[in-house]
């Protein structure tokens, strides 16, 4: 599988020491505070797994999936919840678990959702973000790497449900597209 990537942006190494980096600073955010983490299916299964193992302390964790309405693999804005958080968030600190911010639709919407639902806060952390592609500004308060505005896979990123078993981040040779 490993084979058809193009090129490699960010290494397992690399995504393993940036996680526990963030997981040290998000442990002294919520030092004390009921946080919640929620899961944004099905990309943020591998960035939820090993940032839940490097937090210092146990956390709760829960998982929405929403599809996104728009032409092919761009993004509209427009949510449909798929499948919602099992518990009531009211009261409680939420960190949105992510793997890529892209256009920044979705997370917006998320965002807006989860607000109107009265926790005590709601943040961001993702791990990649393409600045490039961003349509509105989304307040993400952790981000591991800033990318360009290709296409990439691996780490629970797919293309066509396939490669998001993939340890590192990369590009797809284009013989996959073909
Ligand atoms: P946004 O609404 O444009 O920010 O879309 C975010 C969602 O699109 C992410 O959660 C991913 O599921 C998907 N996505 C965006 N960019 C990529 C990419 O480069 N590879 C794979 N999936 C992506």
């Amino acid at each position: 599988m490993g084979a058809d990537l193009e090129r490699v942006l960010i290494t397992e190494d690399e995504i393993h020491a940036k996680l526990a980096e963030l997981a040290e600073e998000i442990a002294a955010e919520y030092a004390g505070k009921d946080v919640l983490l929620v899961g944004v299916l099905k990309g943020a299964v591998m960035v939820m797994a090993d940032l839940m193992r490097a937090l210092p302390m146990t956390v709760p964790v829960d998982w929405m999936a929403v599809s996104s309405y728009g032409s092919g693999t761009k993004s509209s804005g427009v949510v449909r919840i798929l499948k919602d958080l099992d518990a009531d968030i009211s009261g409680k600190h939420v960190l949105i678990v992510e793997d890529i911010v892209d256009s920044g639709l979705t997370l917006s919407w998320i965002r807006a959702n989860l607000e109107s639902r009265n926790p005590a806060s709601v943040e961001i952390v993702t791990l990649l973000r393409k600045p490039e592609a961003a349509k509105v500004e989304v307040d993400v308060r952790w981000v591991g790497f800033d990318i360009p505005n290709e296409f990439v896979v691996g780490y629970g990123l797919d293309y066509a449900e396939q490669y998001r078993g993939l340890r590192q981040v990369g590009t797809l040779a284009p013989h996959v597209y073909s």
